[in-house]
């Protein structure tokens, strides 16, 4: 089973690709953690997406193809969920040749619907935990009280001015993704918004309503 989650940034790709990651024995694939890694091991990838995350720019096309490119191959190209890739027209057209071409397609891709105008106040709110993971937001998903208050991260992509220029680059670079996963692969589209466990629901609805991914 291969899957990826699609949508603007603060949408809850990656809270609900954890949920179904640790729910059916997946890997989740992360595009931005695999970066956010890099950056606090100081690679030399690190060094070379620093400024662009910090700035929500995003990382060129072969930097990143290369990098989901190695993260696939040690997975065996099976059982993972792709969070924010792909994310420009070319990675799409690179991702759906590359799988093809290890006899691996998606079977589908899940696309979280979320207002604009809710996801500047979800990432602005948004804290992360660089020890577990964890995604937290301060008001809908607060962290459990045993959570110390100074290990938790305010991501810096999640200040207003970055968080502007990504919603902009989703518009202009990610969205016309959309047709070109639409015209390859099984495309849900989920109410992304409402309680975590009412949007995580929907995503298990979607994906069993096909019955050929029931066996999930
Ligand atoms: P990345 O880390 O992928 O960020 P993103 O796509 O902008 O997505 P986010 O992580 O901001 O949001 P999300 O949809 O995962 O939402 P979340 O679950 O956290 O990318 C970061 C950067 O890396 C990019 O800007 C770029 O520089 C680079 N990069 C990454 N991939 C790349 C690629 N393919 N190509 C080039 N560059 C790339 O939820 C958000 C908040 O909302 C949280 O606080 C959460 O608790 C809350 N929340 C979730 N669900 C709900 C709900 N139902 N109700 C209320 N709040 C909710």
């Amino acid at each position: 089973m291969r899957l990826a989650f699609f949508g603007p940034p603060g949408a809850g790709k990656g809270t609900q690709a954890k949920r179904l990651a640790a729910h059916h024995d997946f890997t989740h694939v992360s595009t931005g953690d695999l970066f956010r890694e890099a950056i606090h091991d100081q690679t030399a990838l690190g060094e070379q997406v620093d400024g662009l995350l910090k700035a929500g720019q995003l990382v060129p096309d072969d930097v990143t193809n290369a990098v989901v490119a190695e993260k696939l191959e040690a997975l065996g190209y099976e059982r993972f969920v792709l969070d924010g890739f792909p994310r420009t027209v070319e990675q799409a057209r690179w991702l759906l040749a590359h799988l093809a071409e290890h006899d691996a397609p998606l079977d589908a891709v899940i696309s979280l619907r979320v207002p604009h105008e809710d996801l500047v106040g979800r990432l602005s709110r948004r804290r992360t935990d660089p020890e577990t993971g964890s995604i937290y937001h301060l008001d809908f998903n607060p962290p459990p009280a045993d959570v110390p208050a100074e290990r938790l991260v305010h991501r810096p992509d999640d200040q207003p001015d970055a968080v502007r220029h990504r919603l902009g680059v989703y518009d202009d670079e990610t969205a016309p993704v959309e047709a070109v996963l639409r015209a390859h692969v099984r495309f849900f589209e989920v109410d992304g918004t409402g309680p975590l466990d009412e949007v995580q629901e929907r995503v298990g609805e979607a994906i069993a309503e096909d019955r050929g991914l029931s066996g999930i």
